[in-house]
């Protein structure tokens, strides 16, 4: 089989690595790929949003399967663009990628099908909200609507901070359209949790449980990033917690998508927070998670291409989906400033290491080739990941293993996994 997997992150490095395990695949391509997918696929320089361009190149190139890595080409119809041209794909069709793609479809939804979440309004016109403000409880969290690189989330702590955010997401548009319409919910406390899912259309089978840090610094201090590290499983992911998610929240939302039209296939990544009074959605993503993938893939047993067909098919319902009853720890190496201003360029060393020792991986998030040399490329540039039989050992072996690699301006943050200590 020839696999065509779509985007240039960690994720996709990640995706890629696994595809490549799979003896049904020889050859995997990567578009556009970056110098740590190249060690399993062949780069093509093709960008996720020129669909026109994906969809010549899977047809000249008798492609199987296409895995659609990245949101944007998702929620912007990429699938249905391949499937018009008689292609197969593993991704939502644009109906569905709703999901991910409007957070004000996403909360109604939940209202209409009764699925928990956070209390809340949405606002098509400034004016209206800034009104609804003044009678509002604080701490209170502003959304912006559409996909805003992680980023459209402010939480205000008093009126004057959350008028200023509705007059930058709607008025100054801060995150550009994303905000012409927005979200205002309740603020919940809690612990987070990523639960990542392959859906079907009708069955829906989650993936082992991961938590991501998205501030830039330890202790949960700074700027939010895309993610500045992950671990697998999360010790708060107990039996109970699974057992109410997947009565009153997984199936739940498969069969909403369904009877609004919008059969959803694909990966659905749960966002949840597991507050005092039970588990609730925080948003829904229509992909895999980065850095969530990063640790969950490497401990999934079963082959993902068979995964990847049976939610094509329809036929999730007999596939075995398993994981490895251990932990893993990933741990990201940033360019020094990101998620604002950060150099790129460096020369990387000591990437062979990674070959030596079994149970450790590094995912390339930002890197390329300039000559034989792989250099930064990005503000996240590597995700050093470790197995371990529980998640202490997996934490002290990512960090372990991130003193194998080098480059200039290296960045990361030091308690990846940290929480796992107060469980
Ligand atoms: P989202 O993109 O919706 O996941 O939001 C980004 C981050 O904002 C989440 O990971 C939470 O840490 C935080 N957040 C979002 N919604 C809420 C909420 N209703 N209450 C508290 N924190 C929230
Ligand atoms: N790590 C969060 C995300 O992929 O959205």
């Amino acid at each position: 089989m020839k696999v065509l997997i779509v985007g240039s992150g960690g994720r996709e490095h990640a995706i890629a690595w696994k595809v490549a395990q799979s003896e049904k695949v020889d050859k995997i391509y990567c578009a556009p790929g970056n110098a740590g997918c190249a060690e399993y696929a062949e780069c093509v320089p093709i960008g996720a949003m020129e669909f026109d361009k994906l969809v010549a190149f899977a047809k000249e190139n008798e492609i199987d399967l296409t895995v659609i890595g990245m949101d944007d080409p998702l929620v912007g119809g990429v699938v249905d663009a391949f499937e018009q041209a008689g292609l197969r794909v593993f991704g939502p069709r644009k109906n569905a990628a709703i999901l991910e793609g409007s957070k004000a479809f996403s909360k109604d939804l939940m209202k209409k099908y009764n699925i928990p979440t956070a209390t809340y309004e949405n606002f098509d016109d400034a004016d209206a909200a800034l009104a609804y403000l003044e009678t509002a409880r604080f701490p209170i969290v502003l959304k912006a609507d559409g996909l805003a690189l992680g980023k459209g989330v402010l939480i205000c702590n008093t009126l004057e901070e959350a008028k200023d955010g509705v007059r930058s997401i709607m008025l100054d548009k801060q995150f550009g359209t994303a905000g012409n319409r927005m979200v205002i919910e309740e603020f919940m406390t809690g612990r987070e949790v990523s639960v990542l899912s392959f859906v079907d259309g009708n069955t829906i089978k989650t993936m082992t449980s991961a938590q991501d840090h998205k501030r830039a610094k330890d202790g949960d201090q700074g700027l939010n990033t895309g993610g500045m590290g992950t671990f697998s499983p999360s010790p708060f992911y107990t039996d109970e917690v699974d057992e109410f998610c997947k009565k009153y929240i997984y199936q739940p939302t498969v069969d909403a998508m369904k009877a609004e039209g919008r059969e959803f296939k694909g990966i659905i990544f749960f966002g949840l927070m597991l507050t005092p009074n039970g588990p609730r959605v925080l948003e829904y993503n229509a992909r895999f998670g980065d850095p969530e993938t990063q640790v969950v893939l490497p401990r999934m047993k079963s082959d993902i291409v068979d995964v990847f067909e049976a939610c094509i098919d329809g036929t999730l319902d007999q596939v075995e989906l398993e994981f490895e009853d251990n932990a893993a720890v990933c741990v990201v190496l940033a360019s020094d400033g990101y998620p604002l201003k950060y150099e790129k360029g460096f020369p990387i060393e000591g990437l062979e290491e990674f070959q030596k020792h079994e149970g450790y991986y590094c995912f390339h998030a930002g890197t390329k080739f300039d000559g034989e040399t792989i250099v930064t490329n990005g503000g996240r540039v590597l995700g050093v990941t470790a197995k371990g039989k529980d998640l202490k050992e997996a934490r002290a072996n990512a960090y372990a293993a991130t003193e194998w690699v080098s480059f200039a301006n290296k960045y990361k943050r030091n308690d990846i996994g940290k929480a796992i200590d107060e469980s």
